[in-house]
Formats: C-alpha cells, structure tokens, sequence
C-alpha cells in the first residue's frame, strides 16, 4: 500500500523516479508526487489523482535537472486523496522532503509536541510529523542518515520512509519497520524502492533489507544500519524476472496479461520441485522432517483471495495427511487467543509477502512457538524472511490489483505442501503421491485449453454486463471457487456478487433467486463422488425458481445438461484439483464484463495490492 522510490545517480532523476512509481502504481493511486533537490530547498511537484495528473502537472511546470530525487504513489490513511496531504511532505524551511508508506501510529502525541516548538503541519497526514521531526533534526545539527536514526526512535507503527536534503546532494536515506523496502543496485547508480517492478528496467541486482534498518544510498554505494547505528547484515539477491514481465505485453490490463501468464506461472511453481520417481523437495525449509512428523495441528492465515488458496489448501491437507487444519482470516486470528503452539504448523498464504494483518499474525504465531511456512510470490519481501520455510510460487510479478496467477500458483503450491507433508508422515503411499504429481503435470496444458476456448465466457460478460447481481455456487472445494469467482466481480466490476456453499443454499440464500438472476454453479467432477449428485439437485432448485444457470462442469458431464441455462466445459481432473480450472473463467468472466463497464480493471477503486497497513 503507497509505493515509493529513491534515486541517486546519473540519470534525471525525474524520469527515472516518474517511471518507478508508474510500475507501483498499483500499490495505490490517490496520488502522486516527486521531490528533487533544488538549490537550498526541494523542489516538489504533487497531485491528486492518478499518475497521468502528475505527469500533466510535470509537463507544465518541469522540476529542475537534478540525479537524486523521492517519489511516492498514495493510498490514503491519513487525510483525503487531495494535493495538500498528497507526499512528498517537507520540512518546515522547506530544505528536505519526505515520503512514507505505512501508518504512524503515535503521531497525535508527536504533533502536539511539535507545536510546543511551534512547528505546525499543513497537511492532515501523519506523514508530515516525520518530515517536521526530521527537519528539527537536521536543525539541530545532525546528518540526514543520522537524523533519519533518530526520528525512526520516536516513531510507532508501520514506516518505510525515504528523505532527500537539498542541502547534503547526492544522498538519500531510507528507513523501513513492518513496510517493504528493498534497494536496487546499479552501475554508478542506485535506488531504493517498494519493491523490484520501480527499478526493474535498470538493474536486477537487489538487497533485501531487515526490520528496523535505515539505508543510505549515494551513486556508487550502499550502506545500511540499524536504528542505533551499527552496521547491519542484507541479503543480497538477483531478481529473477525482467522488464518484459512488468510490462502488458500488448493486453489491453495487466490483469488479462497475467490470467494468460498462468500456464507459464503454474509450470514454474511446479519447477524442480519433484524428482523422476516423484518424491518431493521444497525450497527454503528450515523445518527438520523430524519436527514436521511432530506437528498435531496446522491453522492457515491469509486475506483476500489468498485465504480462499487456504480453504482449498485445507480439503487437500487434511485428505492427503489426516492431519487438522484449519484456515483462518488473519485479521481475526490473533485477536481471538488462538490455540497454537509449538506443535503447530502455520501455514501463511501471501501474495506480496506484505500484508500487515497476515505479517502480524505469523509475529504473533511464532511468539506462542509455532513453526510458520510461508507460501509466498515475492523474494525479498517481510513474510518470507521471517518465517521458518518458504514455498516461493514463482509466478512472476503481479501487477493487476485482483489476484489471478497468485492465486492458481497458491493452489499448485498448497498441494505440493499437502503432498509433501504425506510423503514425510507416510501417510499416503509413494505411488499415489506420484500420481497426484503426475495431474499437476497436466494443469498448466489443462489451464492453456481453458484460455484458448474463452470466447463462451466474454459472450457471457456481455450477455450480463447490465445484472445488478450475480450469484456463484459450490461444494467442498467448489466453494472457496466460489467465494473468488464473487470477490473478482465485487472488486473489479463492483456489482454486488456473493459466494454460497452449495448445501447452505436452503438455509438462506435462496430467497435471493428471483428470475433472471445469473448464478454460476462449480459442479464438482462425476467419478465416485457422491457431491456431484447434490450439487445437480441445488442446481435443479434455483432453476426452478427463475435462475439463470451458468454451470461449470466437467467434459463429458451430460447429467448437467438440463439444469443449465450455459455450460462452461472444463477438463477432467479429480476432485481436489478442480479449483485450478475452475477459476479461469470467473477471472476471464469478471476482468470481460468490468472491461465492458468501462472500469479500470487494473486499478480498481478504493484498493490497493499489497495492504500494509492493519
Ligand atoms: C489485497 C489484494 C487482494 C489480495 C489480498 C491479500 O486485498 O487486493 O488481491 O488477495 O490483498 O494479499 P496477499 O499479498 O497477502 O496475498
């Protein structure tokens, strides 16, 4: 949430700071704005909305030549999406400038003794306090990466913030506690940014940095401390994906780019997993297998669309290795005294690998002596580093707002756990763990076939592009589909679209049927599986009262022919790893008829990718 860089080096700083938060412009989009050195002050140019006013307001008024620059991208906390709270903020003589992602928490006490030094912000943001407290900093006498030490010390909550002086050229210091920030590494050249995507087309070379690190960049060199000044350990990596990756592609959103990636993104999460003979391996697994055969209990954390990844993934753990799961929100997990200990296993689902209500929890699991595996898509990021093991999805960026290959690589990692866990506990036999593998194998051609025969479902976007709701039905792991294929509309085409178990149907939710109302209906596979029988049954009875059927089923599946209005055909495959298909086309069908309503499909309002703040 908020995206912001740094740059010092060689290059205008303008260009290169403008186009850094274009490519994080989707971490949010209330605001924009860049600050250069220009003589004994900063200069800034800020404005609300998206970029594009930015640039509008840049190419009026140009800022000054200079190779150290801040920018920032806004998703509001404090104070409305205006120009006035838009960052950068700056110091009260107006020498150094300021940006911030997070929230700072004890900012009321901070404000008011800065009054005391008659030093009253502007702006309504929490944001501004850093940059008076700095500016007094520097006042006093101190250096900016100094100054910067210092004021991290009085500050509570979640900051990654990044500062520029007019008056000490050349540098700019960043600091980062419980918010992203990594710093890319070039030739003569240097940068800091919310994630890699901002410095991508410059250099792949990058640092992580740790929890209460400030860093000092200047062209040639990198330092980093921590709050009270010692130096301190980074990890040095390699990204592994470049510029193209972070670009459409020639889609019209990045979020059809990235439905269209899953084929891609599924075999890479798949990749060297697994040998001939289909035993497992995993990456980053600070767990012994002796603790692993110890674990009575998993409970799985994650929000969004990644929590509905831990629903399925609970289905197949708990068949694959009869061990209990359960899945949870993690803003709820912690605040409810949960039964965890260290025979617990919690599994962290996460995109980002930043989201503060999913980071909190893990902090909170591991203080109670859990063992915490991450299921994640972002080197370099918060979760991952301070979990126990990490299954990195290797899907590449995301970029879209919505998640759509995160989620199919969350669901091809989650049973790799499962299957993997089994083969530890010998809870499953050799073969059948192969054999599960073998399926997996087939998904990303499985998933290519969807995306090649999607026409069906963009006449259907078009077909209901004027519905005011929508409905989407399923059993067992159908359900979670559900509740994703409801949030993709609810997010991108914000027309009211609820997700229901199937079975529930009765309970409730039926007196929403009325006639004409589109429902989509996952219709699990035939085999021996006695669920598909009573999903043909709830399908009967919304027909009956008006519904128009959308039904999901399988190739071959002629059972469902009479209850359904459409029937979107998916290939065969068993029971628990039917979500991978099925949601293709609730993605296709949502990012269609939002793209008809003429929305933002990238961008849609009031979100943010990664939410870093609680
Ligand atoms: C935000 C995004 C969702 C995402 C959720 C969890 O709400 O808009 O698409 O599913 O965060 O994000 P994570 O990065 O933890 O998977």
């Amino acid at each position: 949430m908020c995206g912001i860089v740094g740059y010092v080096g060689h290059r205008s700083a303008c260009d290169v700071v403008v186009n850094g938060l274009r490519r994080l412009e989707y971490r949010g989009y209330d605001s924009a704005g860049i600050a250069v050195p220009d003589g004994d002050r900063v200069a800034v140019a800020k404005k609300a909305g998206k970029i594009k006013n930015l640039d509008a307001l840049l190419a009026e008024a140009p800022l000054p030549a200079a190779g150290t620059g801040i920018g920032h991208t806004r998703w509001a906390t404090h104070g409305a999406p205006n120009d006035t709270n838009a960052h950068p903020h700056t110091s009260a003589d107006g020498r150094l400038a300021l940006v911030h992602n997070g929230i700072v928490e004890n900012w009321a006490v901070l404000k008011a003794d800065l009054a005391t030094a008659g030093l009253v912000p502007t702006s309504e943001t929490d944001t501004e306090i850093a940059a008076l407290l700095l500016g007094q900093a520097i006042d006093a006498g101190a250096d900016l990466p100094t100054a910067m030490r210092q004021v991290c010390q009085q500050l509570e909550g979640a900051f990654t913030i990044v500062a520029t002086d007019a008056q000490q050229p050349g540098i700019v210091v960043a600091a980062r506690r419980n918010s992203p920030l990594v710093v890319g590494v070039g030739d003569g050249e240097n940068f800091v940014a919310s994630d890699v995507a901002a410095f991508i087309e410059h250099t792949r070379e990058a640092i992580e940095l740790g929890q209460d690190q400030v860093v000092t960049i200047t062209a040639d060199g990198v330092q980093v401390t921590d709050f009270a000044g010692a130096p301190a350990e980074v990890r040095p990596y390699h990204v592994d994906w470049d510029l193209s990756a972070a670009e459409k592609g020639g889609y019209d959103w990045f979020m059809r780019k990235e439905i269209h990636d899953q084929p891609e993104a599924l075999a890479n999460t798949l990749l060297g997993r697994h040998d001939a003979n289909g035993r497992l391996t995993l990456d980053e697994l600070r767990i012994s297998e002796a603790e692993l055969r110890l674990i009575d209990k998993i409970v799985i954390i994650a929000c969004g669309t990644s929590f509905y990844a831990g629903m399925v993934a609970k289905y197949a753990i708990e068949h694959w290795t009869r061990i209990p799961c359960e899945v949870e929100l993690a803003s709820e997990f912690r605040y409810r005294d949960p039964i965890v200990g260290p025979r617990t296993l919690v599994v962290t689902i996460s995109q980002s690998g930043e989201t503060a209500d999913t980071l909190m929890g893990i902090r909170y699991a591991r203080e109670q002596g859990a063992r915490v595996l991450a299921i994640c898509n972002t080197n370099g990021s918060t979760i991952p580093r301070e979990s126990d093991a990490v299954i990195y999805t290797h899907a590449g960026p995301e970029i879209g707002v919505a998640s759509t290959k995160g989620f199919l690589t969350q669901l091809v990692a989650c049973y790799l756990l499962g299957l993997f866990l089994a083969q530890v506990r010998n809870t499953r036999y050799d073969e059948e763990i192969a054999a599960v593998i073998n399926e997996l194998e087939e998904m990303p051609a499985k998933v290519q076939q969807m995306l090649d025969d999607h026409d069906q479902v963009l006449e259907l976007a078009a077909e209901f592009a004027e519905a005011e709701s929508v409905l989407f039905l399923g059993r067992h792991v159908g359900f979670p589909v559900a509740l994703e294929g409801a949030l993709k509309l609810k997010e991108l085409a914000y027309i009211h679209a609820e997700g229901f178990a199937a079975g529930e149907l009765k309970h409730g939710p039926i007196a929403l049927i009325e006639d004409g109302l589109p429902v989509f209906v996952v219709v699990p596979p035939r085999g021996r599986d006695l669920i598909h029988d009573k999903v043909i049954s709830n399908i009967a009875e919304i027909r009956a009262r008006g519904a128009r059927t959308i039904v999901l089923a399988e190739e071959g599946d002629d059972e469902v022919d009479a209850y359904a209005d459409v029937c979107v055909r998916l290939p065969m495959v068993s029971t628990l790893l039917q979500p991978v298909l099925a949601t293709v086309p609730l993605q296709l069908f949502a990012c269609e008829l939002a793209t008809r309503k003429g929305h933002d499909v990238d961008q849609p309002r009031n979100l943010a990718k990664s939410v870093t703040v609680e």
